[in-house]
C-alpha cells in the first residue's frame, strides 16, 4: 500500500462543498488503487480571517510544507472586500503560493466533445481544442517592488528575472515535449522591458529544445487568437498577470470556468486547485460544480504522486458523467439527462472511477 498525506484547505464560499467531493472521489479509488491518503486540514483566506485573525497563519504554511500535496478548495467573499490588501484573503493565497515555491501553474483546457453547446464559441471553432495555460506563479506584477497606495498615486511593479523567466520556460518546453510540441510565449514586448527579458530569455532556452516549435505572440494578439482559432495552441506560456487573464478566457472554451483544474508546482511542493473562485453567491446551496476540483485532485495524483493510472480513473469518470448526461446547474443547459447536485455529481464520478 502506498500513503500518502494530504493536507487538505476548504477555505471559503463553494470551497468547503468542493473539496468534500473531491475527498469522496479519492477515498474511493484509493480503495480499489491501494492507496492511503491521510488529510490534515489547514486554515486559509476568510474562514482563517475569522477564526485566527490573519489570512494566513503560520501553522497553515507548516501544515502545507509537511504534506506531500496540498489540495485547495477557493478563497474570498464579499465579506471581507473592504479590507487593506495585506488582510484581504486574497494575500493568504499569494503568501501559499510563495512559500511552497510553486513558481509553474499548469492550466489546462479541455473542450469535453459532450459539453460542445456549452461553450458561447461556435463548435466548429472550439471541438477538439485542447492547450495548456503555463502561468508564472510566484513573480511578475502580481509580487513586485515597489509597490503601494499614496493618495493620488498608487503603483505596482512588473519585474522578471531571468533565472525566474527560464525556469518557467524550461517547465513549459519539457510539458510540450510530452504534447504537440508547440510553445507560444505571450509577452508584451513591444512596449515592456519585463518582456523583453522575457522573449530574449525563452529564444535562449529553446536552444536546449531543437524539437520544439516556438512562437511569440504579443498578449493582446494572444487574448484574440484564443476566440479566433484555439487550435493553433498547444503549450500557452506567460507571465503572473498575463497567464491569470488568458486562463480565465480560455476556460470558455470549455463552456464553464467550474469545469477546469490546475496543478501549482515547483521544485518540491505542489498546490493543486480549481481555476474558478470562492462563487459565494451560490456558496451552500449544493449547486456548484465540483469537476474542476476533483480533476485538480487527478492533477495531484498524477503530477505529485505518478499515480497515473488513479488519475485516469477520476478523468475517465467525468466523461462518463458527462456523456450520461449528468450536469450541475452552471451546464445544465447543454444535454442534460439529470441536473445533480454538488453532492450527486460527487457521487456518481466515485462510484464510475471505482468500477472503472
Ligand atoms: C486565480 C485567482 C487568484 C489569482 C486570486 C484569487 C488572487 O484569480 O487563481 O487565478 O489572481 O491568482
Ligand atoms: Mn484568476
Amino acid at each position: 500500500m502506498k500513503r500518502y498525506t494530504v493536507a487538505l484547505i476548504k477555505g471559503d464560499g463553494i470551497g468547503p462543498e468542493i473539496i468534500d467531493e473531491a475527498v469522496k472521489v479519492l477515498d474511493a479509488i484509493s480503495v480499489k488503487e491501494d492507496l492511503e491518503i491521510t488529510y490534515k486540514e489547514a486554515l486559509l483566506g476568510g474562514s482563517a480571517i475569522e477564526m485566527k485573525g490573519t489570512p494566513i497563519p503560520p501553522e497553515t504554511i507548516e501544515i502545507a510544507k509537511s504534506a506531500d500535496a496540498v489540495l485547495f478548495g477557493a478563497i474570498g467573499g464579499p465579506k471581507w472586500d473592504d479590507l487593506p490588501r495585506d488582510q484581504r484573503p486574497e494575500t493568504g493565497l499569494l503568501k501559499l503560493r510563495k512559500a511552497l515555491e510553486v513558481f509553474a501553474n499548469l492550466r489546462p483546457v479541455r473542450v469535453y466533445d459532450e459539453l460542445i453547446n456549452a461553450s458561447t464559441l461556435k463548435p466548429e471553432v472550439i471541438k477538439g481544442s485542447d492547450l495548456i495555460v503555463v502561468r508564472e506563479l510566484t513573480g511578475g506584477l502580481y509580487f513586485g517592488e515597489p509597490r503601494g497606495y499614496e493618495g493620488e498615486k498608487a503603483f505596482n511593479t512588473m519585474v522578471y528575472t531571468k533565472d525566474e523567466v527560464r525556469r518557467i520556460a524550461k517547465k513549459a518546453f519539457e510539458i510540450a515535449m510530452k504534447r504537440n510540441k508547440k510553445v507560444t510565449s505571450v509577452d508584451k514586448a513591444n512596449v515592456l522591458e519585463v518582456s523583453q527579458l522575457w522573449r530574449d530569455t525563452v529564444n535562449e532556452v529553446a536552444q536546449e529544445f531543437p524539437e520544439i516549435t516556438l512562437e511569440h505572440m504579443y498578449v493582446d494578439n494572444a487574448a484574440m487568437q484564443l476566440v479566433r482559432d484555439p487550435k493553433q495552441f498547444d503549450v500557452i506560456v506567460t507571465g503572473n498577470i498575463f497567464g491569470d487573464i488568458l486562463s480565465d478566457e480560455a476556460s470558455m472554451l470549455s463552456g464553464s470556468i467550474g469545469l477546469l483544474p490546475s496543478a501549482s508546482i515547483g521544485e518540491k511542493y505542489g498546490l493543486y486547485e480549481p481555476i474558478h473562485g470562492s462563487a459565494p453567491d451560490i456558496a451552500g446551496q449544493g449547486i456548484a460544480n465540483p469537476i474542476a476540483m476533483i480533476a485538480s485532485a487527478a492533477m495531484m495524483l498524477k503530477y505529485q504522486f505518478g499515480e497515473e493510472r488513479a488519475a485516469n480513473r477520476i478523468e475517465e469518470a467525468i466523461k462518463k458523467v458527462l456523456k450520461e448526461g449528468y450536469r450541475t446547474r452552471d451546464i445544465a443547459a447543454f444535454d442534460a439527462k439529470e441536473v445533480v447536485t454538488t453532492s450527486e455529481m460527487g457521487s456518481l464520478i466515485a462510484q464510475y472511477a471505482s468500477e472503472l
